[in-house]
């Protein structure tokens, strides 16, 4: 689709290892349009984080298309593969993988800056986001001295610090008691919606499901509607 901001197409993944061939994906096929919130909701174990890794340009489907912004990722020499994943997708990984020497305001400056942005503005951004996800007071902190929730919404804001079209959360409230997930998701939606980014976001929690445009599954390693 043309105007999709991402596609996957009939995308498959098989892992291979002594015990034998594992077909996690088989044929998968998806498509987000700008704007468009997504659940995915499915069984541990059924390859959501395989999908979103794939989505996220972080690893190589064996079969099939993943297209960013109608742009055939297969077909990219890697320095631009990492162009479009630094400037066009945000990632909030399932466990949140920040860096940890440094600050929660330099963890969400930092890729900013990666992508050319002035210290200063990128600054001032990390400082609106972080605030947003109520994290003003923690700026300075170190993830090891943050709680994991905390952390979590740092790994958001982080996601969010380039506006990227395509944003891919892997349980990004899982660490989060009840009211924080649905304050932070409340956040993550409105950034989302305002900016128009596209974004397939994977969790366990109804609530937050039901909140999204529509949720899809995995089927016998294909995304079905659900
Ligand atoms: N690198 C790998 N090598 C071999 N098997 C793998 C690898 N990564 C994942 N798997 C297997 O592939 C299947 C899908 O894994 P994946 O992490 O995508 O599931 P998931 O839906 O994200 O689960 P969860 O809800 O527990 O996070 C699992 O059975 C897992 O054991
Ligand atoms: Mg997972």
């Amino acid at each position: 689709m043309a105007d999709a901001a991402l596609e996957l197409r009939r995308v498959g993944r098989t892992y291979r290892s002594e015990a034998g061939a594992l077909p996690v994906l088989t044929g998968a096929d998806l498509v987000l349009v700008p704007g468009e919130i997504v659940a995915l909701v499915a069984p541990s174990g059924s390859g959501k984080s395989t999908l979103l890794h794939l989505a996220g340009l972080l690893e190589k489907p064996d079969s099939g298309k993943v297209f960013v912004r109608g742009r055939d990722a297969g077909a990219l020499a890697d320095r631009e593969r990492t162009a479009i994943r630094r400037d066009s997708i945000g990632f909030v990984y399932q466990f949140h993988h920040l860096l940890g020497e440094f600050t929660a305001l330099e963890n969400v400056v930092l890729p900013q800056m990666i992508a050319g942005t002035s210290k200063r503005e990128a600054q001032a951004r990390a400082r609106k986001l972080l605030g947003a996800f109520g994290l003003a007071a923690r700026e300075s902190h170190l993830p090891g001295k943050l709680s994991g929730g905390e952390q979590q919404r740092v790994a958001i804001a982080r996601a969010l610090a380039n506006a990227p079209a395509v944003l891919l959360a892997d349980e990004p409230t899982g660490n989060l008691d009840v009211a924080t997930a649905g304050i932070v998701f409340e956040e993550l939606l409105a950034t989302v919606r305002t900016h128009g980014v596209a974004a397939l976001i994977a969790t366990h929690n109804p609530d937050l499901a039901a909140r999204m445009d529509r949720t899809v599954t995995l089927r016998d390693g294909r995304v079905v509607p659900l």
